[in-house]
């Protein structure tokens, strides 16, 4: 297969940094360019990137420079698929103005998610939704981090039994709110109960997501982790149902077999003291949503979920839907 020339907006950046480890060895992708914010334009990435991660930065990254985030510079680096990660309120022209001149963007930002026209999509929960693009240039764009882990374990919920209401509570990682996001003085030694904008997002992405509309309340908070958010769930489901049968089909998602598809989507532990955020976060290569501590009183059902939030939340999910776009022709 023909290796497609791909784009990262937001190279620098939390997200970025995932997509450079996930995208460093692809089969089907090629990195020709990356962009960051108009600071970081002309240096080179080692010198620009704030690098958090464990692993190094892959060597065929150190000595790029960084592109402005202009379609002009994306367009002439010959990029035929951008990803952005971009902070939504600089990615909301900029993915528009991509996709109309041509180029496929898969975007990790919030700025078009809830636009009519733009699928917002798990490959393994909606995937199907990619059908609806057409052009040469579309936008597709990945859910919000916190989104991405509940819906993925509420769609068996939803499909097999129905769901009537929904109440989570989130235990969000600080890499979550980007690498300035923040600041030490605030996180460490502390929970803060509020992440702006975070409840509503849940809300209206996962209807979006699923196609459905019950009723959803969500609590979030951040929590001094580095990556990893864990929910707590209280899901009151449609129709009865025994716990043996609940165990078999709560982890009904498919395998896509695409490259960065992990074998399980999701994974039900049975430890009754897991899924834990620094032992399981990096369950299939980050792709894996963990969940466990099931327990059903009648229609009430409360688990616990965790969710890579910058690979399956982010970079993974995005590289994954590109993946699907390829897979059907779409890119
Ligand atoms: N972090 C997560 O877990 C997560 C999950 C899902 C979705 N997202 C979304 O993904 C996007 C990136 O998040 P992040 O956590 O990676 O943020 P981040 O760590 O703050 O990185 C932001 C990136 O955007 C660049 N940038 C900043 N201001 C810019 C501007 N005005 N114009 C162009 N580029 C600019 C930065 O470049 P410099 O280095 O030059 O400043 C950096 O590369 C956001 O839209 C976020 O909502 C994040």
């Amino acid at each position: 297969m023909r290796r497609r020339r791909v784009a990262v907006l937001g190279a620098t950046g939390m997200v970025g940094q995932s997509y450079l480890l996930k995208l460093e060895q692809h089969p089907w992708f090629e990195v020709v360019a990356l962009a960051a914010s108009p600071r970081s334009a002309g240096r080179r990435y080692l010198e620009a990137a704030s690098w958090v991660q464990q692993e190094g930065i892959p060597a065929a990254f150190t000595g790029m420079e960084l592109l402005p985030p202009s379609a002009a510079a994306i367009r002439a680096s010959g990029a035929e698929l951008v990803f952005s990660a971009l902070p939504s309120e600089a990615a909301r022209e900029l993915e528009s103005e991509l996709a109309t001149s041509g180029l496929k963007v898969v975007a990790d930002t919030a700025a078009h998610r809830m636009d009519p026209e733009v699928p917002l999509v798990i490959p393994e929960v909606n995937g199907e939704a990619v059908s609806a693009l057409s052009g040469p240039g579309y936008i597709v764009s990945s859910p919000n981090c916190s989104t991405i882990g509940l819906a993925m374990t509420l769609a068996p919920l939803q499909r097999h039994l129905g769901l009537s209401r929904v109440c989570v509570t989130t235990l969000q990682a600080v890499s979550g709110a980007g690498y300035r996001g923040v600041p030490s003085m605030a996180i460490l030694d502390n929970v803060v109960p509020y992440i702006a904008n975070e409840e509503e997002k849940i809300r209206r992405e996962t209807h979006k997501i699923l196609g459905a509309d019950f009723e959803i309340y969500a609590q979030c908070t951040r929590v001094p982790v580095l990556a990893g958010h864990l929910e707590t769930v209280f899901a009151e489901l449609a129709a009865e149902v025994e716990l043996p049968r609940l165990r078999e089909l709560i982890t009904d998602l498919p395998a896509l077999g695409l490259p960065s598809s992990p074998e399980r989507p999701l994974l039900l532990r049975e430890e009754t003291d897991r899924p834990q955020t620094r032992l399981d976060r990096e369950a299939g290569g980050g792709m894996t949503t963990s969940l466990g501590r099931l327990r059903l009183e009648g229609r009430m059902l409360r688990y616990v979920l965790l969710s890579h939030n910058t690979v399956r939340g982010a970079a993974g999910n995005a590289i994954l839907i590109a993946e699907l776009l390829v897979s059907r022709g779409l890119a």
